[in-house]
């Protein structure tokens, strides 16, 4: 015994560099809540020493951890990996699944910690605090502006970016990958080209893209949930780069989906192509609303309301607003150097959404399966350019346009 002391009683541990004996241990670890057994050190420069190759402990952790099977046991892997789910905006998050009336079967999961984008990216003035102060008090949310050629062929260089992002994520998409991991593809390969992704910290979104499955419609929040064979997921990238953005959306079968979500996603393709084969000077905006619900109706789908196209350039969201639903009351229309997205999110059910308590998440009231595709355009003299057309390298995923 020491003389006296009141030390507790703790077997004497080894320095996992010299062997000496040891008592510290990495806060990682401790964070982690790895047992003191598993790595302590007898002071910090055998620590410091340690730490290039200590460092893997915590990764090969997570993935274990990351690797449970079942639902609950990812759900209790992401929690004790520190992640939580989301409420309200994203400001605030918790431990426990909130309460709501759910309209199918899916969940929210916990959501990882903050991702960084490098000093060197220029970024839009939510970036640091969660508020655009720019784009809500702007006069071009009322007017619709016309481009210079200057802008336009920036508009052409970020919205390829943006392209090139989307289909980096739709390559790693199968059944057992996250959504969170397709935001992290997401979230690289924007920052390795230079650009902000413009969703993160936008009104606080939480996350750098938005990944929507099955019953939510739109503005899901990437987290720890598996996606699961015949599963559908919309990716939606919108990249800001010199000082633009460039905005589209695609939805991908996960492994083999039912007939009707190939008919679905199909349909809504089809809706946004009819739409976009109109759009040139002259067209009223209101006129895009009657192709998208014409289509859809006809093929017993029902068109959301909620959400619709915009105006984009400088701005994330300005004026045009261009709804997708027929009968609505779009004003003005089409004019060359204009450029906006047009979005369609079609039902297999009832038109109506709900939101999740993260303030985000929009779902269909009915539980039934949601779909969206969204490009960038430019109005041209002559009709319209496709700023986020697919490339001879996206991946070929939809059958309906193989030859
Ligand atoms: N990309 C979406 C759109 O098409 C907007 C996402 S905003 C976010 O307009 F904050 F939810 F990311
Ligand atoms: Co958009
Ligand atoms: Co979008």
């Amino acid at each position: 015994m020491d003389g006296g002391s009141n030390a507790p009683v703790e077997s004497t541990l080894s320095c996992a560099r010299c062997g000496k004996p040891a008592n510290l241990q990495c806060p990682k670890c401790v964070e982690l809540r790895l047992p003191r057994e598993s790595a302590a050190f007898c002071t910090q420069d055998c620590f410091k020493e340690s730490w290039s190759s200590h460092k893997s402990v915590h990764l090969k952790l997570k993935l274990s951890r990351l690797a449970a099977s079942t639902p609950d046991e990812q759900i209790s892997a992401a929690l004790s990996n520190g992640w939580l789910y989301c409420l309200k905006k994203g400001q605030t998050r918790t431990s426990k699944l909130p309460h709501f009336d759910w309209t199918g079967t899916l969940r929210p999961y916990p959501i990882s910690s903050r991702r960084v984008v490098p000093a060197s990216v220029e970024k839009p003035d939510w970036a640091i605090d969660g508020t655009p102060k720019i784009e809500p008090t702007s006069d071009l949310q009322n007017v619709v502006e016309i481009k210079t050629a200057e802008q336009i062929e920036r508009m052409r260089e970020t919205c390829r970016i943006a392209r090139e992002v989307l289909d980096a994520a739709a390559r790693v998409i199968q059944p057992g990958v996250t959504t969170d991991e397709i935001d992290d593809v997401v979230h690289e390969a924007t920052i390795a080209a230079g650009g902000y992704p413009s969703p993160l910290n936008y009104y606080f979104f939480p996350k750098s893209c938005c990944t929507s499955v099955n019953e939510v419609i739109c503005h899901g929040i990437p987290d720890a949930r598996k996606l699961e064979d015949g599963d559908i997921v919309n990716v939606d990238v919108t990249v800001y780069y010199k000082g633009v953005h460039g905005d589209l959306n695609e939805t991908y079968f996960v492994g083999n989906v039912d007939e009707a979500s190939k008919h679905l996603v199909q349909c809504t393709y089809e809706c946004l192509a009819k739409a976009i084969s109109i759009v040139k000077p002259g067209v009223r905006f209101r006129e895009v609303g009657e192709v998208i619900n014409r289509h859809a109706s006809m093929s017993g789908l029902s068109v959301v309301k909620s959400y619709c196209g915009h105006g984009i350039g400088e701005l994330f969201h300005c004026a045009p607003n261009i709804p997708h639903y027929g009968r609505n009351k779009a004003v003005g229309v089409m004019k060359a150097g204009q450029t906006f997205t047009i979005e369609p999110m079609i039902n297999a059910g009832v038109w109506r959404d709900r939101s999740w308590p993260d303030g985000w998440t929009a779902v269909t009231a009915d539980g039934k399966r949601s779909a969206q595709f969204e490009h960038t355009l430019l109005v041209t003299e002559t009709g319209v350019e496709v700023l986020t057309a697919r490339l001879p390298t996206s991946p070929n995923v939809y059958p309906w346009l193989n030859p």
